[in-house]
């Protein structure tokens, strides 16, 4: 498919990018980073995707933004291309992200899966913002992502301290959804992409964009939208047929409509 830095293949109704800068540890570069939004903006066009797995290698997810292609800028180098602003570009994809994280999710790495809609952890993996060791902070949403996450005592901590996290304390603070063997991370995460994406495609979208409106939203306003949300629904072909399979003892067939 044309790509240097990462491999695409479609696994049943999941599309699966997995980052493949071995050298480097999967260090983030903008090519690396522009590979990922083609691939994801492919996959949400693509019908016969329900939902998406970004995965790494068993020794790194990503090592972090690429310390070599960033070091040399000046202030007005970064700040004249807005440097990192076309990472958000993966937040606006509508279909779910999972992050499968073995190993290494450092800095930009650990941004890059917070940014994904979950997180399943293999037992191995490794999470921390060690950017103050660099003489820089996290640049691409972690003091805003990671303190929703587990709070703001201890993203503060990890922040500060440049310490890393394991995956059974990430699990415990609430980042990831769950931890499996590493062995077993991309077989478990799968299975649990196949199962979203076996859901009819609009109701997923709805459903992540009201979970993702919990970030920006007041409580009221949120349930508003929630509830707004709710009664879109019933224009859709789907909600017709998923309670129609239900009063018939059925199951279901999506429209996707
Ligand atoms: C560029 C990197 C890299 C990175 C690793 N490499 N991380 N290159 N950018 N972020 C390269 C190394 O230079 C080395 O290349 C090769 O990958 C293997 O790495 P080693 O260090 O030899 O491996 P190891 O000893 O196993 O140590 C693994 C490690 C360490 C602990 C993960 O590589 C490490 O500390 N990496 C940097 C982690 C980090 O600081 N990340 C935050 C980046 S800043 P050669 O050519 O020597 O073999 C950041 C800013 C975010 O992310 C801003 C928003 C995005």
């Amino acid at each position: 498919t044309g790509y240097q830095y990462i491999i695409t293949e479609k696994k049943g109704k999941v599309g699966l990018i997995t980052l493949n800068r071995p050298k480097a540890l999967n260090a983030l570069s903008d090519g690396l980073i522009g590979e990922v939004n083609q691939a994801l903006k492919l996959y949400q066009e693509d019908k016969e995707v329900g939902s998406i797995v970004i995965t790494g290698s068993e020794k790194a997810f990503a090592a972090g933004a690429d310390i070599k292609e960033m070091e040399k800028n000046s202030f007005s180098d970064a700040y004249m291309k807005d440097m990192l602003s076309q990472w958000h570009d993966m937040t606006k994809v509508r279909k779910p992200i999972i992050a499968a994280v073995n190993g290494y999710a450092l800095g930009g790495g650990c941004e890059l899966a917070m940014m994904c809609d979950m997180i399943v952890a293999g037992d191995k993996a490794i999470f921390g913002q060690p950017e103050i060791k660099l003489g820089t902070i996290p640049g691409c949403g972690g003091t805003q992502r990671l303190i929703r996450a587990i709070g703001k005592s201890k993203a503060m901590e990890l922040i500060l301290t440049g310490n890393n996290l394991n995956a059974v304390d990430a699990e415990r603070f609430g980042l990831v959804s769950r931890v499996v063997p590493a062995e077993d991370l991309l077989s478990e995460t799968l299975k649990l992409a196949e199962k979203i994406a076996s859901h009819s495609q609009i109701t997923v979208s709805l459903c992540k964009e009201a979970v993702n409106s919990a970030y920006e939203l007041s409580l009221q306003e949120g349930i508003k939208f929630e509830r707004r949300l709710f009664h879109s629904t019933f224009a859709t072909l789907d909600q017709k047929e998923g309670m129609n399979a239900f009063v018939e003892k059925r199951n279901p067939t999506w429209n996707n409509k």
